[in-house]
């Protein structure tokens, strides 16, 4: 089984393309600049911008993959305020061209989307409206109803707040920023108004694995089981690795004027994934001590 995985540099692309590679699978990595990660075999890396067609059809022409697993975005919701042509470009016109490039080599196609293209009253399910409260939000979603509208048995996964161990090359998430803070006896400040549903990363390899094995089609929710917020994580990441939960200060996200609204009570509904891929996510507990 030949895989394509797009943003492999990123932090979760990183860990797929791992995952993939040690299952045995023959993994083709794709990313922007030069791979940040051993690229030993059974990964072969490109390195394409993947907003210019010429250079994606130069690569999937030589690869021809059987599925794609399209993870590259602008990620950062203040980058994609900031530059909203730009987010439009690397969020959905780059999706385009790779949902191109699975219809003309018959790829099967799955999108990384996000729980922010719902607003509030989450947790959501699948089918719920969406309501994105900002650009990114919005570009996500338009990029998903381009790939249900063009691609035939599409895949599209929904994680949120994804986070795991930091590999080699790759960025910390949020777990790693609270650990290297209270390392260092810094007191922080941490919003707990705003519910999410975390992601262990490698819960997300798993869910794809099983929807590529088992060749589904449709929307599912990769996401954490627990409603927690951003201080809750802290705090439970705090006390997982017997650091200083007192240096962790709870705080409004009004202490935090950003330019960009994010939902208080979001979180995503797992009861799809855990009744047709049997999801087992890891607890946020359990997740964030298999992480150092
Ligand atoms: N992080 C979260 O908590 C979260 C939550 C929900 C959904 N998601 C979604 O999950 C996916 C992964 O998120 P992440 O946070 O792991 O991402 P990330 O760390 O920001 O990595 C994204 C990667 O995409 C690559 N990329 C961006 N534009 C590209 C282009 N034009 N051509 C080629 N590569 C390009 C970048 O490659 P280079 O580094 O090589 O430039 C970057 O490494 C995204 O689709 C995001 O929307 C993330």
């Amino acid at each position: 089984m030949k895989i394509a995985i797009t943003g492999a540099n990123g932090f979760t692309g990183q860990h797929v393309t791992q995952f993939f590679a040690n299952k045995g699978f023959q993994v083709h990595a794709i990313s922007r600049g030069a791979a940040r990660f051993a690229t030993q075999s059974p990964i072969q890396y490109h390195s394409c911008d993947l907003t210019d067609m010429p250079s994606v059809e130069m690569v999937f022409d030589s690869i021809r993959p059987d599925w794609i697993i399209h993870i590259a975005a602008m990620s950062k919701p203040d980058e994609c305020h900031v530059n909203p042509e730009n987010c439009l470009l690397q969020n959905v016109q780059a999706t385009i061209h790779l949902g191109e490039a699975a219809l003309k080599y018959q790829s099967r196609f799955i999108y990384f989307s996000t729980d922010f293209i719902f607003g509030e009253n989450g947790p959501h399910g699948e089918e719920d409206q969406a309501a994105p409260l900002n650009f990114y939000g919005e570009s996500k979603l338009q990029a998903e109803i381009w790939v249900k509208q063009h691609i035939p048995k599409y895949v599209i996964v929904r994680p949120v707040f994804i986070y795991g161990p930091e590999l080699p090359g790759s960025r910390p998430s949020f777990i790693q920023w609270v650990q290297k803070q209270l390392l260092q006896g810094n007191s922080i400040k941490v919003v707990n108004d705003q519910q999410r549903t975390p992601t262990f990363v490698n819960d997300i390899c798993e869910g794809l694995e099983t929807i590529i094995v088992e060749n589904h089609n449709g929307i599912f929710h990769l996401a954490g089981a627990e409603i927690i917020t951003p201080y809750e994580m802290a705090i439970e990441v705090a006390n997982c690795l017997s650091l200083n939960p007192n240096l962790i200060e709870a705080v409004d996200s009004s202490s935090f004027p950003e330019p960009v609204k994010r939902a208080k009570q979001s979180g995503l509904k797992i009861d799809k994934a855990s009744k047709v891929l049997n999801y087992k996510p890891h607890s946020f507990a359990e997740g964030v001590r298999k992480s150092f």
